[in-house]
Formats: C-alpha cells, sequence, structure tokens
C-alpha cells in the first residue's frame, strides 16, 4: 500500500510504500492510505497495469498490487531506471509465478511512456488535524500520538505499562496493550550536521538515515539497502532497532565501529551514553524505565580513516543477519593506527573484537595481517548455533570479513 502524507519541510505531497501489515490504523491519521483500488484520479496505475500485461509479468496475481504499487512508487519519486534501483524498490514483495524478470521488463518499459510522465493525478486534499497529541481509544487499550516529548513524557506518566513504538516494525503484530507511538515527536526526528559529526534523531526511519549518511558516509549505502525491504526501511527507526537490544540489529555495529554515542532524555534532563556501554546484555540497553533513545551522534573521523560494513543473511533482502560487520581504520602510512572492529550475530550483544583490533594496531595494514588477525577472533567470541547458522559458519563468516575489510580498502571488492 502507498502512505501519502504532506511534508512539512517543504509543504508537498510525499507517497512512501508501506506494509499493511506493519501499519496500525491511527498511525495514518491526518494522513492518505491508497491502496490498488484507488480511483485512477488518485493513483494512476493504468500505464504500469498495462505494462505487465504486455510484459506477462503476472500469472496468479498474488503478488501484482504489491509489484504494481512499488513500480508506481519508483516512477512517482523519479527513481533512477535502473535495474539494481527498480530492484531495490520491488524488494519485499515476492513472486513465485513469473520471475521477476519480466515485472523488471515492464517497469523498464515504463520508462518511455509519456502518460506516466505526464501526472494527471488530482492533489490529495489532507484533512486538517489539529497540532496536539491524539488519543484513540479502544476497550481497556488507547494508542496515543505525542507530538513532542513533553506530550510523550505527560503519556508516559498516564500510561505507565504503554509500549513505546516508533517505526513500530518490532512488535505490531503481536502486541495487544496501549501503545505510545514516537513517530510524530518533533525532537526525535531532527538531523543535525556541525563540524564534529552528524546526529541523526532516533524517530529517523531507515531510508532517511541512508539519504543523510550518503553524503558523509556513502560507504553505508549498500550495508543500509540490505536493511529488510524500502517498505520496512520506510517506516523502522534506527532508533528502534538500537533500544531493541538484539544483537543481530543492524545499527549497532555501525554505532561501535563510529565510536557513535547515543543521548537519552527523559523527564529528569539528558545522558550521553557511549555505544560500546548501551547494549548491557542479550535484548537489554542502559535506558532508565523513564527514558528514551533522542538520537545517535556519529563523530566525523580523522583523516585517513577507512570504514567498511558488510551484512551476511541468508538471503540478500528481508532477512536478519547471521553476522554483521562494520570497521573503521585509520591508516597512516602503510600501517594501522587505530582499529575498531565491531560484530553483530558473535555474541549476546553487538560487541568489538578487543583481541583482534589490538593485534593490527601497529601492523601493516596488509592481506598477511588481516588473515593472522582472523585468528584473534576465536579469542574474541564463542558464537552459538541456531537457525541462522552453526557456531563454526558464523566463526568462518566473521574471519572472512576481516579479508573483505582488505580487500574492499584495497579495491579487490566493493562490499556488497
Ligand atoms: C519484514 C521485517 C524485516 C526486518 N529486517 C531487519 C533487518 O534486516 N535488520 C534488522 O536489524 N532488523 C530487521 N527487522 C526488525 C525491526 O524491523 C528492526 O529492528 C527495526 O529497526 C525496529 O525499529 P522500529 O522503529 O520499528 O522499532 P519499534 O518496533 O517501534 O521498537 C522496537 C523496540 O524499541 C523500543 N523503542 C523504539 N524507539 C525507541 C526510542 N526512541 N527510545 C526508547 N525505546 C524505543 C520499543 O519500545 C521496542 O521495545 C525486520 C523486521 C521486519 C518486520
Ligand atoms: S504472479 Fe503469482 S506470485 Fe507473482
Amino acid at each position: 500500500m502507498i502512505v501519502a502524507e504532506m511534508d512539512e519541510a517543504t509543504g508537498l505531497e510525499k507517497r512512501v510504500s508501506a506494509d499493511s501489515c506493519l501499519m496500525r490504523l491511527p498511525r495514518l491519521h491526518g494522513k492518505h492510505l491508497l491502496t490498488i483500488e484507488a480511483p485512477e484520479r488518485l493513483l494512476d496505475t493504468g500505464p504500469i497495469r498495462e505494462a505487465f500485461l504486455r510484459e506477462r509479468a503476472s500469472q496468479c496475481g498474488v503478488c501484482s498490487p504489491g509489484m504494481v504499487l512499488s513500480s508506481y512508487i519508483h516512477m512517482k519519486n523519479r527513481l533512477p531506471m535502473s535495474q539494481d534501483e527498480i530492484r531495490r524498490s520491488l524488494s519485499g514483495n515476492l513472486c513465485r509465478c513469473t520471475g521477476y524478470q519480466s515485472i523488471l521488463d515492464a517497469v523498464i518499459s515504463l520508462d518511455r511512456s509519456p502518460e506516466l510522465k505526464a501526472g494527471r493525478e488530482e492533489p490529495l486534499d489532507f484533512p486538517q488535524v489539529e497540532k496536539r497529541m491524539h488519543v484513540f481509544v479502544q476497550g481497556d487499550n488507547a494508542y496515543l500520538l505525542p507530538l513532542t516529548l513533553e506530550d510523550l513524557y505527560a503519556a508516559r506518566k498516564k500510561y505507565p505499562g504503554a509500549r513505546i513504538a516508533s517505526g513500530f516494525t518490532g512488535s505490531c503484530v503481536d502486541y495487544k496493550g496501549t501503545v505510545i507511538d514516537i513517530s510524530r515527536v518533533r525532537e526525535l526526528l531532527q538531523v543535525h550536521v556541525s563540524d564534529s559529526g552528524i546526529s541523526i534523531g532516533a524517530g529517523c526511519s531507515f531510508e532517511t538515515m541512508k539519504g543523510q549518511m550518503a553524503q558523509h558516509f556513502p560507504y553505508m549505502t549498500p550495508y543500509l539497502d540490505s536493511f529488510a525491504s524500502l517498505q520496512v526501511r520506510n517506516q523502522a527507526s534506527i532508533g528502534g532497532n538500537i533500544a531493541d537490544g538484539s544483537p543481530v540489529g543492524d545499527t549497532m555495529p555501525l554505532c561501535l565501529a563510529h565510536d557513535a554515542v547515543c543521548v537519552v532524555c527523559g523527564p529528569r534532563g539528558t545522558r550521553r551514553i557511549k555505544a560500546g556501554l548501551f547494549t548491557t546484555g542479550y535484548r537489554k540497553v542502559a535506558l532508565r524505565s523513564d527514558e528514551v533513545l533522542l538520537a545517535v551522534e556519529f563523530p566525523f573521523p580523522a583523516d585517513g580513516t577507512y570504514h567498511f560494513a558488510h551484512k551476511q543473511s541468508r538471503r540478500k533482502n528481508m532477512d536478519i543477519s547471521s553476522v554483521s560487520f562494520a570497521a573503521s581504520v585509520r591508516v597512516e602510512g602503510k600501517t594501522c593506527s587505530s582499529v575498531r572492529l565491531a560484530y553483530g550475530g558473535m555474541a549476546a550483544v553487538p560487541a568489538r573484537a578487543l583481541h583482534t583490533e589490538r593485534f593490527l594496531k601497529g601492523k601493516v595494514f596488509s592481506r598477511a595481517n588481516c588473515q593472522k588477525a582472523s585468528a584473534c577472533l576465536e579469542k574474541d567470541f564463542s558464537p552459538i548455533s541456531d537457525v541462522r547458522g552453526s557456531a563454526a559458519y558464523r566463526m568462518d563468516v566473521a574471519k572472512n570479513m576481516l579479508i573483505l575489510l582488505y580487500e574492499s580498502y584495497n579495491g579487490e571488492h566493493d562490499g556488497r
């Protein structure tokens, strides 16, 4: 489905794709929900549907509504018409009948479509929604939409047992109780760039983070693209990923490699916690019961610092990591003067490989030294076996990632 809203910053209508199963109704308050059934004057998918027919891109048709809407968003937001970019927009939709090539061919053929470029749709009429916290009550449960931190603290005081939800992709499907939805809290959505670094609001979606980071840390783009699918990245927040405390959350290794700072806030004030101290145990974080994660600060690195990140999962998209890896290595001359190597999926929490870092520091950054350093990972981690990989597999992958890091530095590998 498509969610349309008025972008306050630009005053323009913004449309993004989203997953209906992860969207509670109150979250759409003041927005428009557009499905494949929407009238053509509001959602003009006619040329796309015709292209799908022409290229035989639909058989059983179960996937077609999602494929058509994802293609529509791709065209509407004028994204590049390369196969890679189209695949990125289509990710999250599974077709088991036609296969993806005919779908890609259909979308590519639209590049020449004059109808689609003509912009025949009528602008949407957005309801005037009062700028205050909205509360929806059903039975014993409520759904609250605070707009400011002050609202949020008041909501928490009134409903101490309520679940904080940001993107709500983590527990939307099975959680039944009262929800404090923080996705509109404006302090959590801010991005600041200063001479010393970039601060990303905890409520920013993965797509927002990807766009912001692309300028400063372009190496992160393919890594962030491997997170779930576009629909989930439009909704899931960086703060939710970190506050979840998962050993396989994709953001924490980046934070550890960059020595990022988690800024947390509550009615008693603001605290700054180094990323390395934020996850305190399996799914446990350093937040007090009345605090939320406000932002994450990524300092700009010293000159000569090389970054790398890679995620290994059973599928390229829509899969949780078996092992994830992020690294910052400062190379002066040929020697590593500073090394930070962070892994997800290797322990109960995302963690740095401290023995391995110590081995590499002060040594020439070479393939041979990375190979020798990889033996130190056995001292750093004792991974477990689970559905995403055996302990031995995880260790092998972790070791190979060190080699990939070197190959990427040496221009032999693009990190994908
Ligand atoms: C289809 C699918 C694919 C996925 N793929 C991936 C993947 O590739 N990689 C990955 O890492 N995860 C993945 N996930 C898991 C999940 O989407 C991510 O962890 C996501 O980043 C969670 O963010 P959210 O904003 O949706 O968090 P929410 O679900 O809103 O919250 C998660 C937890 O954090 C708490 N929380 C949220 N924001 C804050 C805050 N600001 N302060 C304090 N506490 C807070 C909530 O109370 C909750 O306990 C996937 C999920 C789905 C459904
Ligand atoms: S046409 Fe059947 S799943 Fe795609």
